[in-house]
């Protein structure tokens, strides 16, 4: 199992015990990281993990942030299929492109890696209640996992969350809170709440679970039989995702069982591209943005959390990039996926497929480069709005051959 050393400000190196009650830094305000002891790890080498037939993320336990093995909650997240994806060879430019399925995670969405780690943390820490705000992903993963640990949730999402991610939420048992807001005017509520009723936070300021999406760079060097890919591209709200897999890969490097970094690519929606603008910018700090409408609202957040930084941060020391996709390209990568790929995904965890072909297409992603494209969420949680459904015909072969126009 891991061992946690302690939390650490990753803006000033600020260390501070494992208990404070608010995990940011009293000096810089970011939201601290855990630091996770991997000193044994460099004696052992990294056959100790490869020879494990665990292919969930805890067969990197001694990676992640809980110490008691009996505290885990799993659902068997994580070993999520890395597929070439042959058929979009020519839109990336000739470029080696690999998908990584997370729509095949317990609940359909990348959450599960940080909220198993989340809810184990809660577990080990005796606690009742979790919660969360959530543009609905979140919601239903944190649900899954209260109900597998027997505590029960509490999930805020913004009245216009898709009804199918709210209704999975639901059916784990989570006690549901739709506000009349968008994304960041219900976090807004959560944070207030989250004072009042004392419950344990599940949102990305929670130190803990941010570790759960450090198994993506584990996975995909494991699965690359060794390999670092040049390109990670993760589609990004609050940050998380990229920024754990940057650290992710980062600890392989400092235990010199990898010799080169990828350079990590953060993806939002034009309509809400906070990170991407200060990226722009070459600010080092994020200014909220008015989020506009956009299909990709999994990722509809105008004001990121305290952790959005870090994922700018990786993007910028990897030598990566961050771009923003018109809705026209959102939608051409969830067709593109579905049509050419067999991935139903959602918009939102469509948009790390447009973001390859925007970067072959601008001369940055190079014929025989290895690109991984994160696909976040299933397609079953906002289905295509505009697909309407054929008129069901009677059961003969004239009907048939009229209905497929060939009589
Ligand atoms: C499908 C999907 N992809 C990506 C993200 C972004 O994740 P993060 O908040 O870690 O940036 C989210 C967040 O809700 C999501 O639901």
């Amino acid at each position: 199992m891991g061992k946690v050393q302690g939390l650490k400000c990753p803006k000033c190196a600020r260390s501070y015990p494992v208990e404070i009650k608010e995990p940011r830094c009293a000096e810089c305000h970011a939201t601290l990281e855990v630091e996770v002891d991997l000193s044994g790890l460099k004696r052992e080498g990294p056959d100790l993990f490869l020879r494990r037939e665990d292919r969930s993320i805890w067969r990197w336990r001694e990676f992640l942030s809980i110490e008691k093995e009996e505290a885990i909650v799993t659902l068997g997240e994580g070993g999520t299929p890395l597929l070439p994806a042959g058929r979009l060879r020519q839109e990336v430019r000739g470029a080696d492109l690999y998908l990584k399925n997370d729509t095949l995670l317990p609940t359909g969405s990348l959450k599960d890696r940080s909220n198993a780690v989340g809810i184990s943390r809660a577990v080990e820490e005796g606690q009742d209640v979790v919660a969360v705000a959530s543009t609905g992903n979140a919601a239903s993963s944190v649900a899954a996992y209260a109900a597998r640990a027997g505590l029960q949730s509490v999930v805020f999402v913004p009245e216009a969350t898709a009804p199918e991610k709210v209704v999975q939420a639901a059916s784990y048992g989570a006690r549901i809170v739709r506000v009349q807001a968008d994304y960041d005017g219900t976090a807004h509520l959560y944070g207030q709440a989250l004072k009042s009723f004392g419950w344990y936070n599940c949102l990305s300021s929670n130190p803990f679970r941010n570790e759960g999406k450090k198994s993506y760079a584990y996975e995909i060097w494991t699965d690359l039989d060794g390999q670092v890919p040049d390109w990670v591209i993760h589609p990004t709200a609050g940050g998380t995702g990229p920024a754990a897999c940057w650290k992710g890969f980062n600890e392989l490097y400092r235990l010199g069982w990898i010799d080169r970094l990828p350079r990590i690519v953060v993806v939002q929606a034009a309509a809400c591209a906070p990170i991407v603008e200060s990226f722009q910018a070459g600010r080092d700090e994020i200014l909220p943005v008015e989020p506009r409408q956009t299909i990709a609202e999994s990722i509809r957040v105008g004001g990121p959390s305290t952790m959005a930084w870090r994922a700018l941060q990786a993007a910028r020391d990897s030598g990566g990039m961050a771009v923003a996709l018109s809705e026209v390209e959102i939608e051409r990568s969830q067709s593109l996926l579905a049509r050419k790929a067999g991935i139903f995904a959602e918009p939102a965890g469509a948009i790390s497929l447009g973001a390859a072909i925007r970067l072959a297409q601008d001369g940055l992603i190079h014929p025989g480069h290895v690109v991984v494209a994160v696909i976040t969420g299933h397609g079953l949680k906002q289905p295509p709005s505009d697909l309407t459904l054929p008129i069901a015909i009677p059961p003969d072969l004239t009907s048939l051959g009229k209905a497929l126009q060939v009589s």
